[in-house]
């Protein structure tokens, strides 16, 4: 059964379609997104229905969190197919602002997570952790959401946020939804149709490979051996370039030492490639539990 969604594209609409529910007690599930909805973003609109009365989704392609020659200009658009996907799980509304809405003339307000935003992917794109930061906090005002959904596949970028939400006192749950993945283990991403067919066989090594190294180190074999492998095995599998694969606390994000986990020891793998012109980022539990 579809529903479709109210759509509203400013901040006044937005507070003033949220009003009635706030004033009724309801709460509001709300999923940022930046549209090319694909499996897993419904999964995200899934959790914040389960969790919360109204269901707000909001698309918008963040200018700030593309550094100059990023995909800005080819980012998916697609706007009528999104809404249809939105109306097939019945979501209640949805948010599409311009960037003036975003970022009003003369903006001049950042949000900044340092550390956590410096490492791994931070090193790579410098710039992207803060304009994530600055945009779902802007996003968190307008919509003043109960409860928050994010992929786990961007795991980063979850934990920059919740971070975030700690130190600045946001009365917003966090949800980390689990990664919605394809038939051969690609994480569903909307940049994933870029792949060409040739780059779209060879994806799937990515979350083989992190299956790999994660029944490693359960094994009790060393961490640096194990990454070195991975990085081995995703250049042979023809990845032109590892940006990293790493081994690291799942809240800080601090690398671990080399040698082998501990047991019952807390791990994350964390992996970022290129093929062609399209980076992949992957991540999973690599805890040795015994
Ligand atoms: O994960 C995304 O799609 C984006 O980084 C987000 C959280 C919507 C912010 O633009």
């Amino acid at each position: 059964m579809t529903k479709s969604p109210r759509i509203v594209r400013t901040l006044a609409d937005l507070r003033a379609a949220l009003h009635p529910h706030r004033l009724a007690g309801e709460r509001i599930g709300f999923v940022p997104t930046m549209g090319a909805l694909h499996d897993g973003h419904m999964s995200l609109v899934q959790r914040a229905q389960a969790a919360c009365g109204i269901s707000v989704v909001s698309i918008f392609v963040n200018p700030t969190q593309f550094a100059p020659g990023e995909d800005l200009d080819v980012y998916p658009r697609t706007e009528a197919a999104d809404l249809a996907r939105l109306a097939e799980v019945g979501c209640d509304l949805v948010y599409l602002p311009s960037v003036g809405e975003m970022y009003p003339e003369g903006s001049r307000t950042d949000v900044r997570v340092n550390g956590l935003s410096d490492l791994l992917d931070g090193i790579h794109r410098p710039h992207f952790f803060y304009g994530v930061a600055t945009v779902v906090a802007r996003l968190f005002i307008h919509v003043q959401p109960d409860v928050a959904v994010f992929g786990e596949k961007d795991y980063q970028q979850l934990q920059v946020i919740r971070r975030m939400v700690r130190d600045l006192g946001f009365a917003i749950e966090i949800v980390g939804a689990p990664t919605w993945r394809d038939a051969d283990g690609l994480a569903q991403s909307s940049r994933n149709t870029y792949l060409d067919r040739e780059d779209r066989r060879t994806a799937g090594a990515i979350n083989q490979v992190l299956h790999r190294a994660a029944c490693r180190l359960a094994a009790g074999r060393s961490g640096e051996e194990v990454l070195r492998e991975a990085r081995a095995t995703l250049e042979r599998a023809g990845f032109e370039r590892v940006d990293y694969v790493a081994l690291v606390d799942p809240d800080s994000l601090e690398a671990l030492a080399p040698g082998p986990l501990q047991r019952g020891q807390a791990a994350r793998l964390l992996v970022a490639a290129w093929l062609g012109q399209t980076r992949l980022i992957d991540n999973m539990d690599g805890s040795r539990r015994v």
